[in-house]
């Protein structure tokens, strides 16, 4: 592993082609600041997810795992006028935080953060909110296929669902391996290679945040 190597080529990538303005800096400086864990997509994986957005034409999209709203700040730029983001975020802080950056990023009236674990959240989204363009599932990674599995119902034909931190340092290749999490994510491609409704991916990226991958899945048609 090369990690000065792999932040590197994100800082050349992040001085050239992927743009980081005031706000998103100032989003980051702010969950900083309040002490929330700097574990946000990088500025090249961010822009992936904006390119995703466009790609589907998404208007509706829903986020697991707010944190400082780094993520939710670029999906709802990315997003026409009339487009909509719910995030949701179990911490209460990190919520408050991600309110003001997203606020200050122009984009407020666009995102909706619902406070709470996701689960708890899941079946007040059955009430009009959906159904989804883009589902980017990046909370608690032990309930990654739950909410895979919900995403699925709640998804339109043709629409994309996204996981992050889904390769975890290659652990995912490790049929021995221990950690909750890495069995989680190795369970999901397991389930997803019995399953039609979608075709799916894998990507392992490397990094200013190390070695990880996405998995990107595209809902077929009924
Ligand atoms: N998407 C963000 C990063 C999210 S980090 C970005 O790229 O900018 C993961 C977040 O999920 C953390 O803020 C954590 O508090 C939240 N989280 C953890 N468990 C959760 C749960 N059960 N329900 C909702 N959010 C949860
Ligand atoms: C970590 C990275 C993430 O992208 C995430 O969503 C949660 C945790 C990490 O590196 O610990
Ligand atoms: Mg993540």
């Amino acid at each position: 592993m090369d990690q000065e190597l792999f932040s590197a080529v994100d800082q050349f990538v992040g001085g050239t082609i992927v743009e980081e303005d005031e706000a998103l800096r100032g989003a980051v400086a702010a969950a900083e600041k309040a002490g929330l864990p700097a574990i946000q997509v990088s500025p090249p994986q961010g822009k992936l997810l904006q390119l995703l957005v466009r790609l589907v034409g998404a208007k509706r999209i829903l986020e697991f795992g707010t944190l400082g709203g780094y993520s939710a700040i670029l999906m709802a730029r990315a997003l026409p006028k009339d487009g909509r983001l719910i995030t949701l975020e179990a911490q209460a802080e990190y919520a408050e935080v991600a309110r003001r950056s997203i606020d200050a990023a122009g984009v407020g009236e666009k995102v909706e953060i619902r406070v709470g674990p996701a689960l708890e959240a899941l079946p007040g989204l059955d009430e009009g909110a959906g159904p989804f363009d883009l589902v980017f599932i990046d909370a608690d990674k032990v309930n990654t296929p739950t909410y895979f599995t919900w995403a699925l119902e709640h998804v339109r034909p043709g629409g994309l669902i996204v996981a992050d931190n889904v390769v975890r340092d290659g652990t995912l290749a490790d049929a021995e391996a221990g950690d909750d999490a890495t069995k989680a994510q190795r369970r999901l491609h397991e389930m997803l290679s019995e399953d039609s409704r979608v075709s799916a991916t894998t990507i392992q990226t490397v990094g200013a945040k190390g070695y990880d991958g996405f998995l990107i899945a595209l809902v077929e048609p009924a």
